[in-house]
């Protein structure tokens, strides 16, 4: 039987009662494959690795370290949510690498968006094989492979290991035990592990992180701005219920600046693009109808607490013909 394929009799997991069935199902899974042995997760925060790091921990506890990489490009609040969930709520094994000085030197002067990435990509591999010899032996790895990542690489859209591209000589055997879950099935399993909502309703944020979304070269500051106009566009999006009613959403931070004034003098600042998109496979999307005076508050705090911003900007493209990511 090829374990990559969906057997047709597998229910949707919908419910919290079919969730703890899995739940129950996979955890005797993991201890008949990891037995004794040690097991070792790249633990990004994202829904898909929170939910294997959160069965592994039930399953084979302290035999699991995660390993979390802050590149830099992280989310304001993203790993320390990381460190509170996993290591001082869930008592997991975790090691936390701050690696932000590591990225952001790697990519100075990078203006190039398939160069960025390559870096970002290149670089979290050497980390986290870095990171992986300084312990003691590790038998598996695992993955929060899904199984839209499974269908493409069959399709040969996407080659789907997380963290593919480690040195030959660490030769791990996986452990994948949501491969064959869909991401709505995937989160409803995330709720019945008891992780927080913010966790497992997270919208998807790519690998390379604000990386993309700090257009062109990256500097420290823009970076910063960038990060924090994303802090408020969540905290206003959430609290006029948007979170629940719109895909994705997220702030754009463009490498020029434009004229404004500011106490009675000239600025010379950066603008910020609000891209906020709705979709149901991210093959297409649309761009929702937000309420102006919600537009409008979002601008106004971003324009008197961001340092180096002098316009707020909302996109209205759909996609195609622009893609959902700037970069
Ligand atoms: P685009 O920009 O191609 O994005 O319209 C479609 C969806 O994919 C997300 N995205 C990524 N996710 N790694 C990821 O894991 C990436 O490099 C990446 N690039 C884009 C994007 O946020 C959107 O939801």
């Amino acid at each position: 039987m090829d374990t990559n394929v969906r057997p047709e009799t597998m229910e949707r997991i919908r419910t919290k009662e079919q969730a703890e069935a899995f739940i129950a199902e996979q955890i005797a899974a993991l201890r008949a494959q990891i037995g004794k042995g040690k097991v070792l997760l790249a633990l990004s925060g994202g829904v898909d690795s929170s939910v294997v790091a959160a069965l592994l921990l039930r399953a084979v506890g302290k035999q699991l370290t995660c390993v979390h990489v802050n590149h830099g490009l992280m989310r304001k609040g993203e790993s320390e949510q990381v460190i509170d969930v996993f290591k001082h709520q869930l008592g997991a094994n975790l090691v936390y690498v701050d690696a932000t000085d590591r990225f952001l030197d790697k990519l100075a002067g990078v203006v190039d968006p398939e160069q960025k990435r390559k870096i970002i990509g290149g670089e979290f591999i050497k980390v986290f094989a870095e990171e992986a010899e300084k312990l003691d032996h590790i038998d598996f790895l695992a993955q929060g492979t899904i199984y839209p990542d499974i269908l493409e690489s069959k399709d040969g859209v996407k080659a789907h290991h997380n963290v593919g591209g480690l040195p030959e000589s660490m030769t791990f055997e996986l452990v994948e035990p949501v491969k064959l879950l869909f991401k709505d099935e995937v989160r409803v399993v995330g709720r019945a592990l008891g992780l927080p909502a913010g966790m497992v309703d997270r919208q998807p944020f790519p690998g390379p992180g604000l990386g993309v979304r700090c257009l062109g070269a990256i500097t420290r500051d823009r970076l910063a701005a960038l990060r924090e106009a994303d802090a408020i566009l969540r905290e206003e999006f959430a609290g006029a219920g948007l979170d629940k009613k719109v895909w994705q959403f997220f702030t754009v931070v463009p490498d020029f600046r434009a004229t404004g004034v500011r106490g009675g003098k000239r600025a010379f600042d950066w603008p910020v693009i609000i891209r906020a998109v709705n979709t149901v496979d991210a093959m297409t999307a649309t761009v929702p109808e937000i309420d102006w005076a919600v537009l409008k508050r979002i601008t106004d705090r971003i324009l008197s607490e961001v340092p180096g911003v002098c316009r707020v900007l909302y996109e209205l493209s759909p996609k195609p013909v622009a893609t959902i990511e700037w970069e």
